[in-house]
């Protein structure tokens, strides 16, 4: 037995204890909610009972509430290889796509196409018609999955280039200074969604010289349910940030209450309005996990859970109709492996009634997610094992497992 392959060998493994993880419970979906934080619970009642219940307004200074998105950008940048002040955490990925798209079009104001993958997470690609619908001339040029054909698609009318860092589905992680350099060498501003790579995969947005990046807190990074996302951009750009939302929090004086709006310095240009302290709150604990992790060995210790799942499922699962969606090369994925079988949905429905926890992507994926500080590598042998039994017996045949649920 490959002995990296051991949990007692596992230089992560004490990290599980800082996470809730149900009894019986294999969790392998924190690529889409990560798992809780044992010190959530305890910073959201102080922020309630004391900070909102006993402090009440004085909190916006005595708690630094009003400083939130800096000061929780400023824990998150290491992870993404950025200058502290180079993230601010505000909103939701949606949104903060919305306002970095327009910021990086007011950067190429002579040239008028939005260049995006057509498989990338909806939302990103609805966004984008939601930009051009604000802007008259925008075209949108879609390319294929992997970043295929970008390099045809970069003529000198590409404003900007918007792309998934590890793809949600495939779970196809691109080079990000390849294709920054690439985008930029062609004139256009680098977009990229850091959704399912921030927390899980090393990069440096600075080195890479990115423009602008987005990303979820509740995925690898634990915050919780809708906690609020970041957005990067480039220090090159932190005096021209222009986008649409010029909401107070942006005001240069916000508490001067001044009629014409008035842009902020640096990053406080993507705010817009109020946050919700409470959800800031758990992400402050969530984000607490990782000051003292070597992100390189969360990435080490990713790719042998993925690569272990991965061969249990192709040696244990063959001939039961399974394959494998995802990236071949471990090197060239992120935490995730998605295996196909005509009927996903039902399978991945009984495999939670035993306790594993993947989720169903359309429209025949099975998706699962490795989230090292907590997924150990005897939870990918059981989980391999129970797909196995499940497959053996037909247990997923059960009528109650086709009930189809809004969220899968
Ligand atoms: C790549 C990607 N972008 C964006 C989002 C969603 O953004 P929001 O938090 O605004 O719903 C997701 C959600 O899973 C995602 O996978």
């Amino acid at each position: 037995m490959n002995n990296t392959l051991q949990d007692e060998n596992d230089p992560l493994s004490a990290y599980r204890d800082q996470f809730h993880i149900p009894k019986g419970v294999i969790y392998l979906d924190g690529n889409s909610l990560g798992a809780m934080v044992k010190t959530a619970p305890e910073r959201v009642r102080h922020a309630v009972e004391q900070e909102w219940a006993n402090d009440l307004i004085s909190s916006w200074n005595k708690a630094g509430w009003w400083e939130l998105p800096q000061s929780l950008g400023a824990k998150i940048a290491p992870l993404v290889g950025a200058a502290t002040d180079s993230v601010i955490v505000t909103d939701s990925t949606t949104i903060n796509l919305y306002k970095a798209l327009h910021a990086a079009l007011a950067l190429r104001p002579d040239r008028n196409v939005i260049l995006a993958e057509k498989d990338n997470f909806p939302t990103d690609l609805y966004i984008s018609e939601g930009v051009m619908a604000g802007r008259e001339n925008m075209q949108r040029r879609l390319i294929g999955e992997r970043a295929k054909g970008l390099e045809e698609a970069l003529k000198d009318d590409v404003a900007v280039v918007l792309l998934s860092h590890v793809d949600y589905c495939t779970g196809a992680l691109l080079d990000m200074q390849a294709i920054t350099q690439k985008v930029q060498a062609a004139g256009a501003i680098m977009v990229w969604d850091l959704c399912h790579s921030a927390g899980v995969v090393p990069m440096s947005l600075d080195d890479c010289n990115v423009d602008f990046a987005v990303g979820c807190t509740y995925k690898y990074l634990n915050g919780g349910p809708g906690s609020p996302a970041f957005i990067y951009a480039n220090k090159a750009h932190h005096d021209y940030i222009e986008q649409p939302l010029t909401g107070w929090w942006a005001h240069a004086e916000p508490f001067a209450f001044k009629q014409e709006f008035e842009v902020g310095k640096g990053l406080r240009a993507f705010l817009c309005g109020t946050q919700g302290i409470l959800s800031m709150t758990a992400l402050d604990a969530a984000l607490d996990v990782f000051k003292d992790v070597n992100i390189k060995a969360i990435r080490e210790k990713s790719v042998a859970l993925t690569s272990l799942f991965e061969n249990l499922t192709l040696e244990q699962c063959h001939g039961f109709g399974i394959g494998v969606f995802s990236e071949k090369e471990a090197t060239k994925r992120g935490s995730q492996i998605s295996l196909t079988h005509e009927n996903a949905y039902e399978i991945m429905q009984a495999l939670i009634d035993r306790g594993v926890i993947g989720d169903f992507r359309q429209p025949n994926i099975l998706r699962f997610g490795f989230s090292p500080l907590y997924v150990s590598f005897d939870d990918v042998r059981n989980a391999a094992q129970i797909l196995l039994d499940i497959l053996t017996t037909g247990a997923w045949q059960e009528a109650r497992f086709s009930k189809r649920n809004a969220v899968t």
